[in-house]
């Protein structure tokens, strides 16, 4: 089978690295992928990502087998659109079920016809109706513009007053500008937050096991938000009761009206899930994995990953049995020296030369921010790397996952040092 991975960072990598330990799997190609892909797969050369045609050309004339992206852009863009046109099998959600992610408007409509539990708001570009509807809420009080903002477009404002200052810069177009020019405002929820994901094929879904991100740059979630420096999973916050829950009241009903509304659900629902008193509710919806979630559920799959995928993407998850690794894995990422302010100098990155001999079978690295040079890696991104530890208990897998840091140098190199703190405190 051949496979083209479309992305270029941890959760690609993670997703080819899966694929390459596969029999079946004989080429994996990256566009664009980063600068340690080439390793385990070849890059698209000379084509923009950006240009769909271009690459379902591609596709076909290499008999490409599956299509799978990693990114929410090219999705939202119509990817999957564009490669159906020419009947290429495609993983990933058409873009008008991508609206999910690209509309938080559209979600919490979506949410809210077909009954999905989540935070009770207001949406509207009309000042008047969103500061009515903050003055009945308590404080905290949540923000959010309507499009995609690079993750930068919720506001937890502490008081009233600073919800409508929140409301006055989105509206007003100088916060996020056209994204911003329909905002939410919702009830803040107070409770643990989970990230699910549920491979769909419009009809049925597998459920993969919860895992926790951690958000903020520093050690007990402070200081910025990133993209995310760590995850774990499955957590043991979770419980059968949350997962039916979360499959009856959520994945459920959202297939089912993305089918009423025309536009099947297909592709990874990443659920963004706040519990409140033991009641799971919906924060957010993705349309494509969690980046760094992705890179600890990948090892998690026994099963092959590429039927998961393909069987995802030909309507045929329902004759699919999916075996989950009973262990747990926990990853850490290091970012460079000024992430996510600004970019860095390049960095080399170094390995020690021995690998420590726990490590050999239990971890691993997967690269992101990363380029080739005479065939040495430079840390370029924000986010260089990720350290991946599996182990029979999660201390058993940090631990291992910051033995494999320990091992990896490189100038600036700046990461937590409490990733699943939530699950061992
Ligand atoms: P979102 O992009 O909607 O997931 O929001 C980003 C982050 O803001 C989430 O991961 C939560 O930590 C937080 N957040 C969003 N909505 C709420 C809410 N209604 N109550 C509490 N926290 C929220
Ligand atoms: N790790 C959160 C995200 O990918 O959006």
């Amino acid at each position: 089978m051949k496979v083209i991975i479309v992305g270029s960072g941890g959760r690609e990598y993670s997703i080819a690295r899966a694929l390459s330990g596969e029999e079946k799997v004989k080429k994996i190609y990256f566009a664009p992928g980063n600068g340690a892909t080439e390793d385990i797969s070849q890059k698209i050369e000379n084509i923009d990502i950006k240009d769909f045609e271009k690459l379902a050309s591609f596709a076909k004339q290499n008999c490409v087998d599956l299509t799978i992206v990693g990114p929410e852009a090219p999705l939202v863009n119509g990817i999957v659109d564009v490669f159906k046109s020419h009947r290429l099998t495609i993983f990933g959600p058409s873009a008008n079920a991508a609206r999910l992610e690209g509309s938080k408007v559209y979600m919490k409509n979506f949410l809210k016809k077909y009954k999905i539990p989540t935070a009770k708001y207001v949406e509207s570009d009309n000042k008047d109706e969103l500061y009515s509807f903050i003055d009945t809420l308590p404080s905290p009080i949540v923000v959010k513009a309507d499009g995609l903002c690079g993750g930068k477009g919720v506001i937890i404002a502490k008081t009233h007053d600073e919800a409508k200052e929140a409301v006055d810069g989105m509206l007003s177009g100088d916060s996020f500008g056209e994204a911003g020019k329909k905002v939410i405002v919702e009830e803040f929820l107070d409770g643990f937050e989970l990230s699910l994901f549920a491979i769909c094929d419009g009809e049925d879904f597998k459920l993969l096991p919860a895992a926790q991100d951690h958000k903020r740059l520093k050690d007990g979630d402070e200081g910025p938000n990133t993209g995310g420096m760590g995850a774990y999973a499955p957590t043991p916050l979770v419980n059968e009761d949350i997962y039916e829950q979360v499959r009856q009241n959520v994945i459920k009903p959202t297939l089912k009206g993305m089918r009423e509304e025309g536009c099947p659900f297909e592709g990874v629902l990443f659920i963004g899930l706040m519990v409140v008193n033991g009641e799971a509710k919906v924060l957010e919806y993705n349309v494509r994995f969690g980046d760094p979630e992705c890179e600890i559920l990948m090892p998690l799959i026994k099963s092959s990953v590429y039927d998961l995928f393909y069987k995802g993407a030909t309507k045929d998850l329902d004759s699919l049995d999916i075996e989950i690794d009973d262990r747990y894995g926990v990853c850490v990422v290091a970012a460079s020296r000024h992430y996510p302010y600004k970019s860095s100098v390049p960095a080399e990155i170094v390995m020690d030369k021995v690998v420590h001999k726990d490590l050999e079978d239990n971890a691993h690295i997967v690269y992101a921010g990363v380029d080739k040079e005479d065939d040495k890696l430079f840390a370029t991104g924000g986010r260089v790397l990720l350290a991946v530890g599996l182990g029979n208990s999660i201390k058993e897998a940090r631990d291992r996952a910051y033995l494999m840091m320990g091992q990896i140098h490189f100038e600036g190199k700046q990461y937590r040092n409490d990733i699943a703190y939530q699950a061992l405190r």
